[in-house]
């Protein structure tokens, strides 16, 4: 885990924390907001649910198409909020999603964070070493 950032951090754990509220998440009520910061840019995700379950999109992954549409590429920061303690970590399949976008994981930190003000964080490469990535296929 790495230490606590400075306002650029705590403006992308705001956004965070504002997404948090727009959760669509009846099924679970475990409502996730998320602020992925892509090319100098800021955009938000919340996860959203559907009756059927395997339908349901996280908050991170959510931020990341929002991001992709908006014609933002570089991943450089990301900064999730639940209302747990500790504060959760993003599943497997989003950190894969984050390694999709970032030249450095090494340099990408990722920042979890709860209501209380707990916080923990990481960067991608700890989150996700050695992972799968385009630089593998032929
Ligand atoms: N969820 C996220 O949004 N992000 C994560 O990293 C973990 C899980 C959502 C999916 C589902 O809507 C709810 O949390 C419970 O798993």
């Amino acid at each position: 885990m790495t230490g606590p950032g400075g306002p650029a951090e705590r403006e992308l754990e705001q956004r965070a924390r504002a997404a948090q509220s727009k959760a669509y998440a009846p099924y679970s009520k475990f409502n996730v907001g998320a602020a992925v910061r892509m090319s100098g840019q800021i955009f938000e995700g919340a996860n959203v649910e559907i009756a059927s379950y395997p339908l349901c999109v996280c908050a991170e992954r959510n931020a990341i198409a929002a991001a992709v549409i908006a014609g933002a590429r570089n991943l450089e920061a990301v900064a999730v909020c639940t209302s747990v303690s500790p504060p959760s970590s993003p599943c497997g399949a989003c950190r894969q999603v984050l390694l999709e976008f970032a030249s450095d994981p090494k340099a990408v930190t990722v920042v979890a964070i709860n209501p209380a003000g707990e916080r923990r964080s990481w960067t991608l490469a700890e989150l996700i070493p050695d992972g799968f990535s385009g630089k593998e296929l032929p």
